[in-house]
């Protein structure tokens, strides 16, 4: 088993936890409170191995110094960033030492990290931040052209428009009862083992693959081919790896031009082959799917609420409507996007769980009561420290730690604190030149104390319910966070996944 996987061991499975199979057994309560998380016995590496979007611009150390620096630099790099042994060991501190808004080393340059909310919802809703060439291509080369998070302007907006609906928070309540089945088989899979320990990454992977093939798809993950599955475990696993070499090589690829970057993924190479592959099996079981939905439809046959057969339905008459190929093509981004984040998401959960078994022990009490006798319609949003817990999970474990986005035009940024230069100079806001690098430092803001305490770096769900979280204005989709980004580009299934890892 790994070193950084909840461990688990299983006993006897009462009845409310076969929905929700996700806690195990401990000798000193065995057989009469169901399964219980263990400690974890081993020193986990708490790294932030997963994330939606690939981290590709990422740059090697740098032997530049440009002496014209107008804020506090770091004396951090890249390699410190990204691979210490559990991640934020230095950023952690680099927050505490240089404040929300500080220069590190990159390849050909420095990079901007930003933590301060106010400066951060300005970067994620204004136009003169996108994506770097070397993250366009690769959302390219992993989702397609056509995928949402690949479009720009207007056309992103509008496709945006249309999905929007089938993600809206009635259209995932409907999905409700397809996580609670999800949440059963990993119950029985648990409880079919012999082992004392399961690692539960492979069961929790599997498990939000299965959520998004029947919640979207409207078929059980097995009707999409053994070779697609496997394949997208191979892409989640490459673009969650890091290493100094990975490292360097994105650093040389974001000195290539951009027409050699979009075409780079027809080169003869392993992993290009298996991007290719993938994106191609992807868009085979899209076409396929909605072929079927459609052929349904036109029998007068009735579909199973699935998100697709909901967007193969909808409206479709205007000249600028949803075309299929539309829905087709983001067919390689929501299975990407959504498995291994919230799988992630909950193996971070199951951790924490873990190594608070008096907060375990309140939750296993809680989701008792909630449960009661009707199985069915389990009042989810009514339960202040399952909610709270997922809240405390998102902000301590962004799966997607930062992100980076290039400024395309020279601006100027608003910050909420005032920011020290090393020239002792105090400013309000920060000009940024076109093409300079920032990095929408996620994991920083959520463990800013100024935010969220001086016990930010602490799990403490209840921090959620005692009033002690920031209240002002709000920033991200949920509770504050930016787990899920904001602004346009906001996690587009950040609903989707607060249920399903809620259900689960
Ligand atoms: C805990 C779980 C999740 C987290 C933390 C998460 C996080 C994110 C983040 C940070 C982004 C923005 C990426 C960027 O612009 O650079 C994003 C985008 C996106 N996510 Fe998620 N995600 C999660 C689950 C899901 C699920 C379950 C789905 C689908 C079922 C999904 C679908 C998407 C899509 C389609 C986008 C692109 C949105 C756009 O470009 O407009 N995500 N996600």
């Amino acid at each position: 088993m790994a070193a950084d996987t909840p461990s688990v061991s299983k006993r006897r499975l009462p009845s409310w936890s076969r929905r929700h199979g996700t806690t195990l057994n401990r000798p000193r309560t065995a057989g009469t409170r169901g399964l219980i998380l263990d400690r974890p016995t081993t020193k986990y590496h708490q790294n932030y191995c997963g994330t939606a979007v690939p981290v590709m611009d990422i740059w090697w150390m740098s032997f530049s110094s440009r002496k014209s620096v107008l804020l506090k630099t770091a004396t951090g790099n890249m390699l410190q960033l990204l691979l210490s042994p559990q991640y934020g060991d230095h950023e952690f501190e680099w927050i505490k030492v240089y404040g929300p808004v500080y220069r590190i080393k990159g390849c050909l340059g420095d990079r901007l990290m930003v933590s301060d909310p106010m400066a951060l919802q300005y970067i994620v809703n204004s136009p003169s931040f996108h994506f770097t060439r070397n993250v366009q291509a690769m959302l390219h080369w992993l989702f397609g052209e056509k995928s949402m998070i690949a479009r720009r302007g207007d056309d992103h907006k509008q496709l945006r428009a249309f999905l929007n609906p089938a993600f809206a928070a009635a259209a995932v309540r409907r999905y409700q009862p397809v996580f609670a089945r999800v949440a059963q088989r990993i119950t029985e899979q648990l409880e079919s083992r012999e082992a004392h320990l399961v690692d539960m990454c492979p069961l929790l992977n599997d498990a939000a693959l299965s959520a998004i093939s029947q919640a979207v798809f409207g078929c059980p993950v097995e009707d999409l081919g053994a070779d697609f599955v496997e394949g997208n475990s191979q892409v989640v696993e490459l673009t969650s790896a890091q290493s100094a070499s990975q490292i360097l090589f994105d650093g040389i690829g974001s000195l290539l031009p951009a027409w050699f970057l979009s075409n780079a993924v027809h080169l003869p190479i392993k992993t290009f082959s298996l991007l290719r592959t993938q994106l191609h099996l992807a868009n085979r079981e899209g076409w396929r799917l909605v072929r079927e939905k459609s052929e349904a439809a036109k029998q007068g046959l009735e579909t199973d609420g699935d998100l697709y057969s909901v967007l193969l339905n909808s409206d479709r008459s205007a000249s600028r409507a949803l075309r299929e190929e539309d829905i087709v093509a983001q067919t390689a981004l929501i299975t990407i996007a959504g498995q291994d984040t919230s799988a992630k998401t909950l193996s971070f959960g199951l951790i924490e769980l873990a190594k608070n078994p008096q907060f375990q022990e309140s939750l296993r009490t809680e989701i008792h009561a909630a449960f009661g006798t009707d199985h069915e319609n389990i009042p989810y949003d009514s339960m202040p420290l399952l909610n709270a817990f997922i809240k405390e999970i998102l902000r301590l474990y962004p799966v997607v730690a930062y992100i980076d986005r290039v400024a395309l035009e020279d601006v100027v940024i608003p910050v909420s604190e005032s920011i020290v230069t090393t020239a002792g100079k105090r400013l309000n806001q920060i000009h940024i030149r076109k093409g300079e690098l920032v990095s929408i430092a996620i994991a920083s803001y959520q463990r800013m104390a100024s935010r969220w305490g001086d016990d930010a770096d602490k799990f403490r769900p209840t921090r959620w319910l005692d009033g002690t979280v920031y209240q002002g204005e709000a920033v991200g989709p949920y509770a504050n966070l930016f787990s899920f980004l904001g602004g346009p580009r906001t996690c587009l299934g950040w609903r989707f996944a607060s249920v399903f890892i809620s259900v689960s």
